[in-house]
C-alpha cells in the first residue's frame, strides 16, 4: 500500500511509519519541515504540490496537530485548533480533487472528546459527549469543541470514493523517548509517581503495538465509518495505573501531590493540568464489536512490556 500520514513526524507518526515502513509498505509523511527521502513539504492549511502524494494512495492517516501538550494560552488554545481543523479540511479538499482518491481516510481526534466523568466508560454509543459538565474548570470545554470541530472537518468533507473514520484515540503508550510513557515513567523513577489530586481520575491509554494492530484492522476491514474509540479496555484510576508503573519500574515510593502541586508541576514542564485531572474513561465499542482483540487490554502486563522494552 501507498499510505500518506500528514503530521507524521510527532510520536504517534513515528509509530505508525516504522510499522508500516516494516511491513513494505511505502509511507510518505507530510510536514512543514521535511529532513527525509519519503518526507514532502505542506503547510497544514492549503492545497499545494503535497496533494499529488494522495492522489492515488490507499489510505490516508492525518495526525497534524499543535501539541496539547503546552499551557493554555489563549494563543496556544487557538493553534490546537487551526492546526487540526484546517489540517483536516485541506486534506479533505486534497481528496475531493483526487482522480483516485485513496480508498481510507483514518483522521485523528481525540478520546478527550467524552465528558469528564467516573461511573462508567463511553462507548460510541452510550457515551457522553464533553462540554457541559458540572464542577470543572470552563476552559476544559475549548478540548471538546476542539475535537468536535476537528471531527466535522472530516465529517463535511465531500469524499464519497473514500471511507472515512475518526480515531478517537486514548493516551498512546509507546516506551520511545518523550512519549507519555516516557514522562510518566521518569516521574515514577523519581518517586514522584504518586495519584495527583487523589487520584480518582481515569486514565484511558493504548499500548503502542496494539493501537498499530488496531489501525491495521480498520485498513484491513470494509465497513467501519464514523468515531471509533481506539483505547484498551482496561482505563483505571491515576493512582493505581501509577501504582502498576511503579511497579513495573520496582520502584517502591510514590510521593502524592494535590492539586495545587499539580498546577506548579504543569507549569514547570510547560504543561496543562487538564491533561492530568479530567478523568477519561474511555471504553472500545465498536472496535472490539468488529471483532479486534486487544494484546495489552490491562495496564499492568501492558506497563511491564513497556518498561522492559524500554530498558532494553
Ligand atoms: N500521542 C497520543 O497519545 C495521542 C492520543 C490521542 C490523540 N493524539 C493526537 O494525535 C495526533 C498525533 O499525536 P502525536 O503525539 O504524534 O503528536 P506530535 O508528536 O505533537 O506530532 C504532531 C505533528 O503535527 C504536526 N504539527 C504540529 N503543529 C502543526 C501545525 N500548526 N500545522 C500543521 N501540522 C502541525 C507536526 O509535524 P511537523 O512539525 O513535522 O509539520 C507534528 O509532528 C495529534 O493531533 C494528537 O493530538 C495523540
Amino acid at each position: 500500500m501507498k499510505v500518506v500520514i500528514p503530521g507524521g513526524t510527532g510520536q504517534v507518526g513515528t509509530i505508525l511509519t516504522r510499522a508500516l515502513t516494516a511491513e513494505g509498505h511505502d509511507v510518505v509523511v507530510l510536514t512543514r519541515a521535511p529532513r527525509g527521502e519519503r518526507q514532502v513539504h505542506w503547510d497544514g492549511a492549503t492545497l499545494g504540490d503535497w496533494a499529488t502524494q494522495i492522489d492515488g494512495s490507499d489510505v490516508v492517516i492525518n495526525l497534524a496537530g499543535r501539541s496539547v501538550s503546552c499551557r493554555y494560552t489563549a494563543q496556544n488554545l487557538e493553534a490546537m485548533m487551526s492546526s487540526r481543523v484546517d489540517s483536516a479540511r485541506v486534506v479533505g479538499e486534497a481528496i475531493a480533487e483526487a482522480a483516485r482518491p485513496p480508498g481510507l481516510w483514518l483522521q485523528m481526534s481525540t478520546a478527550t472528546i467524552y465528558a469528564h466523568r467516573f461511573d462508567a466508560a463511553n462507548d460510541e454509543h452510550s457515551g457522553v459527549i464533553g462540554g457541559g459538565e458540572p464542577g470543572v474548570p470552563g476552559y476544559w470545554a475549548y478540548s471538546v469543541k476542539i475535537a468536535r470541530n476537528w471531527e466535522a472537518a472530516q465529517e463535511q468533507a465531500v469524499t464519497p470514493g473514500t471511507r472515512k473514520i475518526a480515531l478517537r484515540s486514548a493516551m498512546v503508550m509507546s516506551p520511545d523517548r518523550g512519549g507519555v510513557f516516557d514522562v510518566l515513567s521518569w516521574l515514577a523513577r523519581l518517586g514522584l509517581g504518586g495519584p495527583v489530586a487523589g487520584g480518582g481520575q481515569y486514565v484511558s491509554w493504548i499500548h503502542d503495538r496494539d493501537f498499530v494492530r488496531a489501525i491495521r484492522f480498520l485498513i484491513e476491514g470494509d465497513d467501519l465509518t464514523g468515531a471509533v474509540n481506539l483505547a484498551a479496555p482496561g482505563a483505571l484510576p491515576q493512582r493505581e495505573l501509577m501504582r502498576e508503573l511503579r511497579a513495573a519500574w520496582r520502584m517502591p515510593i510514590g510521593l502524592p501531590a494535590t492539586r495545587w502541586m499539580a498546577e506548579i508541576g504543569a507549569y514547570a514542564l510547560r504543561s496543562d493540568t487538564e491533561l492530568l485531572l479530567k478523568s477519561r474513561r474511555v471504553a472500545p465499542g465498536r472496535l472490539t464489536d468488529a471483532g479486534f482483540t486487544f494484546d495489552h487490554p490491562q495496564w499492568r502486563t501492558a506497563a511491564a512490556d513497556l518498561a522492559s522494552r524500554r530498558r532494553g
